[in-house]
């Protein structure tokens, strides 16, 4: 599983790189972006809680 996020739909809160930093960054343009990892178990957890918790529902898991 990867993470993905939508940079024409995020609106650079920084919720999912609080709860997920492996899986997510904050990028120069403000804007989150996913790292090309492959979520393993403990990291699904926290990816897909980032997933949740993202105001705007940017995120995607797949
Ligand atoms: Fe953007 Fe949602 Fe993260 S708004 S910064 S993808 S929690």
């Amino acid at each position: 599983m990867k993470g993905f996020v939508d940079k024409g739909i995020c609106i650079g809160c920084s919720v999912c790189t609080s709860i997920c930093p492996e899986a997510f960054e904050m990028d120069d343009d403000g804007l989150a972006r996913a790292n090309d990892i492959e979520l393993i178990a403990g990291l699904e957890d926290m990816a897909e809680e980032a997933e949740a918790s993202c105001p705007v529902n940017a995120i995607s898991l797949k």
